[in-house]
């Protein structure tokens, strides 16, 4: 595959001679990959990336009261990098054509700016995709905008076996993993022994979505005194948490901008999905990195920040409109939870190249 990519690359290169396109440097090494046969293996670091780091003190003190960690999966370094390589391995799909990651890109917080998805058959998800980050700040643990899923261990299998996202069994998953060469060396490295077992692969996969917490936006380095708020974004993050009778904050508790148990009753307007126990409610998952995660909203009709705020479409819950003379800073301040950083660093990235 790689030859073919660079015979292509060197063939365009002669037509094109001096081109911007031809300074690329996988042109300039061809010979590097004729030696070996090649291989599908994720590329990994010979010891593995930090997938506990210390978090800073604003952020660890909200995490022991809403960490859902159970105690018999705690994320361990070789346990999350399993977990990495599960998540973007296409093999976990009945065609091999869609990963976790399909749906969850890296560089869209983990999540997809399509307002349905597209599955192994090319099928839409019924709804929009979610976020991945700071998962493991949801108290209850409950998964999916209804929050079907009981526990981040039982949602995980959840798309695997989904008739329209990845449409395996899960004795097709394992024997799918067990026949992969990588797989043995990486439980073994995670669990012990090369045993490849769905509940190895639900606790491995969701290690990795459990270890995805931002911490560095401008939010972070303003609680650390590290940076300050422009004006906007300090009115802005007053108006979060006070305008209004029910203010965000209730529902969109800080520092993760997440809860399991909000602290107002909500009237959502959505005919035609029900929500969690039919009782038109959905959760939210973490407003960090709004500003990256576009659309909006469990059905994801809302396009932009600016139209939510606007009213524009009709918001499936009306707390989300406000006064026109308070939407640029609200913006502002929705603007500073960011964090591109976090999404960029290599432990969280794609090890198939
Ligand atoms: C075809 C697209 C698609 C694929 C593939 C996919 N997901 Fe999702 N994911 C979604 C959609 C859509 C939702 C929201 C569904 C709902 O709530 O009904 C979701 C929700 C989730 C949630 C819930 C987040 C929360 O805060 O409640 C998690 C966790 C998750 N996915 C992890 C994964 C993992 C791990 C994989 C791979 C094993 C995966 N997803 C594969 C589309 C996908
Ligand atoms: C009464 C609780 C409540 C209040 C108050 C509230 N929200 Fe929400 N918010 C939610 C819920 C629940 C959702 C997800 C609803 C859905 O998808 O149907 C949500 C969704 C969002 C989303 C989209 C999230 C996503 O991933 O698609 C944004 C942005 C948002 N809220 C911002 C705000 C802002 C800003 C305010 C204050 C002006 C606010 N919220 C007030 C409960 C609330």
């Amino acid at each position: 595959m790689k030859q073919q990519k660079n015979i292509l690359i060197g063939l365009l290169c002669t037509i094109a001679i001096g081109s911007q396109f031809c300074s690329g440097k996988e042109s300039i090494s061809p010979v590097t990959t004729t030696t070996t046969t090649t291989s599908d293996a994720p590329v990994l670091p010979t010891t593995p990336y930090n997938y506990s780091p210390a978090f800073p003190a604003h952020i660890a003190a909200a995490l022991g009261p809403n960490d859902n960690t159970p105690a018999t999966n705690a994320i361990t370094d070789n346990g999350a990098t399993l977990g990495r390589v599960l998540f973007y391995d296409k093999t976990l799909s009945k065609t091999n054509t869609v990963s976790c990651a399909s749906c969850h890109q890296p560089t869209l917080s983990f999540s997809d700016s399509a307002v349905k998805s597209k599955g192994f058959a090319g099928g839409l998800t019924k709804r929009h995709s979610m976020p991945l980050l700071n998962v493991r700040f949801y108290r209850s643990g409950k998964m999916f905008w209804d929050e079907r899923a009981n526990t981040l261990e039982e949602q995980v299998l959840m798309p695997i076996q989904d008739l329209t996202e990845m449409g395996l069994t899960l004795d097709e998953l394992q024997q799918k993993v067990a026949a992969k060469s990588y797989y043995p060396a990486l439980f073994e490295k995670a669990f012990g022994s090369t045993q490849i077992t769905t509940d190895r692969i639900s606790r491995a996969l969701a290690q990795f979505v459990r270890s995805i917490v931002t911490t560095q936006s401008k939010y972070d380095q303003v609680k650390q005194g590290l940076a300050t708020f422009t004006p906007d974004e300090r009115d802005g993050e007053q108006l979060f948490l006070n305008a209004g009778t029910i203010t965000c904050g209730a529902c969109h508790t800080p520092p993760m901008f997440i809860t399991s148990a909000p602290q107002a009753p909500f009237a959502l307007l959505d005919p035609t999905d029900l929500g969690i126990n039919n009782q038109n409610r959905f959760k939210s998952s973490s407003l960090r990195n709004i500003a990256n995660t576009a659309p909006y909203f469990h059905n994801g009709t809302i396009a932009s920040l600016d139209a939510m705020l606007s009213g524009v479409n009709g918001n499936p819950i009306p707390q989300h409109t406000i006064a026109p003379q308070d939407r640029a800073r609200m913006l502002a301040f929705l603007q500073t939870l960011t964090d591109q950083t976090t999404l960029a660093e290599p432990r969280f990235s794609n090890p198939f190249r």
